[in-house]
């Protein structure tokens, strides 16, 4: 027993020794693939050379300043670079530490824009989608759409939330060749009934994360969203704290959909896990609004924009784009998207395995036919997961996907530095994970 108040009292914890590449080590030197990069965040892998060299030159340099007093050549740096890779006018960096505090100020800047803009008090609200993910703190999880919000409800705000643009499981009871894109129509049902004099924003992933496994909406989906946020002017926020950075084998997963937010959000592999980092991309238009306006935006954390995270993420940008890494994470995307599908398709409680670039997902269910759910007290998205462990293999499991309490997925997104090779070795291993596992669940055929 140690003194540490971890989050599931009720589980063993392995403790990690050192990490190397895309695998991780235990204390007993048993070997793993950090096949879910932790939560989408070692993108880079562990103990990348080029990343640890620029830590410690920056440390050695200076690690902190505080961004009320001082500025510096990281941030400086990172603004540039990020400006340059971003698209459209997103080219301001505001700076944070997480993706809680990126999405938390993301929903403050869209409600002072309003003020600034032209004095409107009522327009303050975020419309985001059920089975998402925004972040835990309070204005994040009142955004949040799955089941983490429930036991917090009573301190969360009053927030609208519209479907979500789940094809496996459309809200709507529509299949490929009938969809009208009803999930994205959703957003201005929901709009007119609340009153867009009330809304700010509409908050969304471009590919959903653990909370969904991975569900990747309709191509058109952000088309219809832009225009709809357009016509009632709502500003539109791209959560890609977990798909920013090349995730999902674009720089971004919204320029896949051919649309340009108002802000994107950003952290995991913005820093790949080396050093705590988020921040809001924020278009040129709303960044004048505040300079026109008032001047100031008040949601500064300390840690925000420290020069040691900001030259890791400068470190890890470049190493992104040199190596070619959002280019491997969609080639080495597809094949293994390809090679699950193939391989874990055929056994008869994978109900869908979906995704895009190395950001992917796996449901369970226990009837494929009718994707009955397996009832949430068997707790399966753990036990698989605990089972892949055995073969060396983790990943990220999530539950309540499929109607808020019950639904088992997990969430794949190896570091983009994952190699073909390696990806065999993922599919094999999650082979002989998958063929334990069944014979572990076989009374519930
Ligand atoms: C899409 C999305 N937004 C926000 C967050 C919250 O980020 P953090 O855990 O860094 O606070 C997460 C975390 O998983 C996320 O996936």
């Amino acid at each position: 027993m140690d003194n540490v108040f971890y989050r599931n009292l009720t589980k063993t914890y392995l403790e990690v020794d050192h990490g190397e590449g895309i695998y991780l080590y235990d204390k007993d030197g048993n070997r793993y693939m950090d096949a879910c990069s932790g939560a989408a965040v070692s993108n880079l892998g562990h103990a990348h050379p080029r990343v640890i060299r620029a830590m410690t030159e920056q440390a050695q340099k200076v690690a902190f300043s505080h961004l009320s007093r001082w500025t510096s050549g990281p941030i400086k740096e990172l603004a540039d670079l990020v400006a340059s890779l971003a698209p459209g006018s997103l080219n301001k960096l505001y700076l944070v530490s997480g993706g809680s505090e990126a999405t938390e100020a993301a929903l403050k800047m869209a409600r002072q824009y309003y003020l600034e803009r032209d004095g409107k008090t009522g327009k303050y609200r975020v419309i985001s989608r059920w089975k998402s993910f925004h972040g835990n703190t309070i204005g994040a999880l009142s955004m949040t759409g799955d089941k983490r919000r429930k036991k917090y409800a009573p301190l969360l705000l009053n927030f609208p939330h519209v479907a979500p643009a789940y094809c496996y499981r459309c809200p709507f009871g529509k299949e490929q060749e009938t969809c009208a894109v009803e999930c994205a129509l959703d957003l201005e049902r929901v709009i007119k009934l609340e009153g867009a004099d009330t809304i700010a924003a509409f908050i969304a992933e471009p590919v959903g994360g653990a909370a969904c496994g991975a569900i990747v909406p309709h191509k058109d989906y952000f088309k219809i969203v832009r225009e709809i946020c357009d016509h009632y002017d709502i500003l539109l926020i791209a959560d890609e704290v977990m798909t920013g950075f090349g995730r999902t084998g674009a720089m971004f997963a919204i320029e896949d959909y051919g649309v340009v937010p108002d802000m994107i959000c950003a952290a995991k592999g913005m820093s790949a896990g080396y050093s705590p980092l988020g921040a809001v991309i924020v278009k040129d238009e709303i960044y004048e609004t505040f300079k026109q306006g008032s001047g100031i935006f008040v949601h500064g954390h300390t840690y925000g924009g420290n020069p040691l995270s900001a030259a890791v993420a400068v470190a890890v940008i470049r190493t992104l784009i040199e190596d070619n890494l959002v280019e491997n994470s969609r080639v080495i995307g597809s094949y293994l998207l390809e090679q699950l599908r193939e391989k874990l398709q055929p056994f008869w409680f994978v109900g869908d395995v979906r995704g895009k670039g190395l950001m992917q997902g796996v449901e369970i269910v226990k009837n494929k036919a009718t994707k009955e759910p397996f009832p949430a007290a068997l707790g399966l998205a753990e036990k698989l997961t605990v089972t892949l462990m055995k073969h060396g293999v983790v990943v990220y499991p999530g539950s309540g996907n499929a109607d808020g309490e019950n639904g088992d997925q997990f969430l794949l997104a190896p570091p983009l530095i994952i190699t073909k090779e390696q990806a065999d070795e993922l599919v094999n291993a999650m082979v002989a994970g998958f063929a334990e596992f069944d014979k572990s669940i076989s009374q519930y055929k």
